[in-house]
């Protein structure tokens, strides 16, 4: 059902297409020449509005996009996630975190293919929503509850982390939340001077509950809540997880599951969203999921040709397969989004950056670029240097939100302005200035509009993203639901840690024994 990209008749036609028109579209001529650019090249979504129009895009290589999408058989890929089929093909399994937001049931019917798949997971997913909603109301009626630490590495802490603070602002100010994720003592050192055992809640977020780094936080974290006299545990920890049965081993006994078919990085919206639903409310967790909802609607239903995922992850792939564009630059012209690039690094890169196609082929062709990028206006002060006149051209992504959530004035328009500008810089460059100050311009970049940064419209936005990275994944013809590529380093850390005790370098290259040699024996 699925074709890789590169066996497509759409392919070659794309090939021709950027050597003909594509590699020298000129942004400034495109506008010149078509007044409807704007409005062509924007799309509307649930909560987010893009404008692609400052992209090296036009209608005859978009539509040639459409045409890869049909051929490789995105929309049967889609509707057969939507549907429960294993999508995760090297772990047979499923993925279904789209459930995990579905409305309740009787107010939601999903399609007919999809309800003998489904129908007993949607039961359990309301079950336990319910159930950590509760606990979350109970938690913040607990005023002896001051700070809520929690404890987890990847997806089980960058998007808890990332929402929570772009939540804020509906957030209750009487409690702190603190993310532990680093193996590095100094993290969970810092953050514990911080707090006091009677009157922080800790919350272990690991799917597996196997996490070294996780497991290790944890049980530093207990240690220090007992030797300081913190009482019964049962009252201050709390497990997030798949694997119920380790956690009451570990002698947490209130806990939290989900299931395997939720990936780590997907799994925001499971019981690892815990310190979200403590921050926001349980009213405000569900506008969140419903939020998401819309997205997935939107995804499941709009014509290719309207349909912001699609047009987003095909546009991903036509510059990283054929302009070549080595990265992408995330731009959020919003505090309360700082930490959206870091989620979106472990969302793309972990999905995509696969060198194989899901028969275990090797690709002749690139999979996800680099992710990175820091909030504005910040980068403008750092590196958007490069971005304007640097060697390389990076696509960039501004997200900028229309409404504040602070009352300070004259901030807004300014920051607005500076969104504004940057993506206007570097599309129409500056040539009466020569050498050092002169910009070439045409650099593309796609910008994305939120009325107001709310529960909702963040769970639109964070959606719209997993889409995308599903449409670029399923051309590239991989499996962006496994993560094995995160696996060799671990093993190898396990063989490495007795050697720092014991000094024994036998059998390892030079340059690690060199290295091990230097730390020298005794490392604790
Ligand atoms: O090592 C990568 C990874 O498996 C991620 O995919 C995951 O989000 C993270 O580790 C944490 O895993 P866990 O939630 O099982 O502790």
């Amino acid at each position: 059902m699925r074709t890789r990209c590169d066996r497509t008749a759409a392919w070659p036609l794309l090939q021709s297409q950027f050597e003909s028109t594509g590699k020298t579209l000129d942004l400034r001529d495109a506008f010149a020449a078509d007044v409807q650019r704007f409005a062509d090249f924007s799309q509307h979504a649930p909560y987010v509005f893009a404008d692609l129009s400052k992209n090296l895009l036009d209608k005859a290589t978009q539509a040639l996009l459409f045409d890869l999408a049909r051929q490789c058989g995105v929309e049967q890929h889609r509707d057969a996630m939507f549907a429960g089929e294993a999508v995760n093909t090297t772990e047979n399994r499923p993925a279904l975190h789209f459930l995990l937001r579905n409305p309740p049931a009787g107010q939601y019917i999903p399609a007919q293919a999809a309800i003998d798949k489904i129908a007993d997971k949607q039961a359990e997913v309301e079950a336990t929503l319910n159930a950590m909603l509760a606990f979350a109301t109970q938690v913040r009626a607990n005023s002896d509850i001051t700070d809520i630490v929690n404890i987890g590495i990847g997806g089980s802490d960058l998007g808890p982390q990332m929402a929570v603070l772009a939540l804020d602002a509906f957030a209750e100010k009487s409690r702190r939340f603190h993310f532990v994720s680093n193996v590095d003592g100094q993290h969970l050192a810092d953050v514990l001077a911080q707090c006091k055992p009677e009157s922080t809640l800790f919350l272990i977020a690991s799917k597996t509950f196997t996490t070294v780094e996780t497991m290790t936080n944890a049980q530093s974290a207990r240690d220090w809540f007992v030797a300081n006299g913190g009482g019964s545990t049962q009252d201050h920890f709390a497990a997030l997880t798949t694997n119920v049965a380790a956690a009451n081993a570990f002698g947490i006994t209130t806990t939290f599951g989900f299931w395997d078919w939720v990936g780590g990085r997907y799994s925001l919206w499971s019981a690892i969203g815990l310190p979200i639903a403590i921050a926001i409310g349980s009213q405000g967790f569900r506008e969140f999921l419903a939020g998401a909802h819309a997205m997935d609607e939107h995804f499941r239903r709009a014509p290719l040709a309207q349909n912001l995922p699609v047009r987003l992850g095909l546009m991903d792939v036509w510059y990283r397969n054929f302009h070549g564009f080595a990265s992408r630059s995330i731009a959020p012209y919003s505090h309360a989004l700082r930490r959206l690039p870091a989620y979106l690094q472990q969302l793309e890169m972990e999905s995509n950056g696969k060198r194989v196609d899901v028969q275990g082929q090797a690709l002749p062709f690139d999979t996800a670029p680099v992710l990175w990028g820091e909030p504005g206006t910040n980068g403008q002060h750092a590196y958007f240097q490069l971005l304007h006149q640097g060697t390389s051209v990076v696509p960039v992504e501004f997200i900028a939100v229309k409404t504040p959530a602070h009352a300070l004035p004259g901030h807004n328009s300014k920051l607005l302005a500076n969104v504004l500008a940057q993506a206007q810089a570097l599309m129409v460059g500056r040539s009466d200035a020569g050498g050092h100050k002169n910009f070439p311009g045409n650099r593309p970049s796609t910008f994305f509009l939120l009325d107001e940064l709310t529960p909702a419209s963040m769970g639109a936005l964070l959606a719209l993203q997993e889409h995308r990275v599903f449409v670029s994944g399923s051309i590239w013809g991989i499996n962006s639901f496994d993560q094995w590529g995160v696996e060799l380093g671990k093993v190898l850390a396990q063989d490495i840690e007795p050697r720092l005790h014991s000094g024994d370098a036998a059998g390892l290259d030079a340059s690690t024994a060199g290295l091990l040699q230097r730390l020298g024996p005794g490392r604790r």
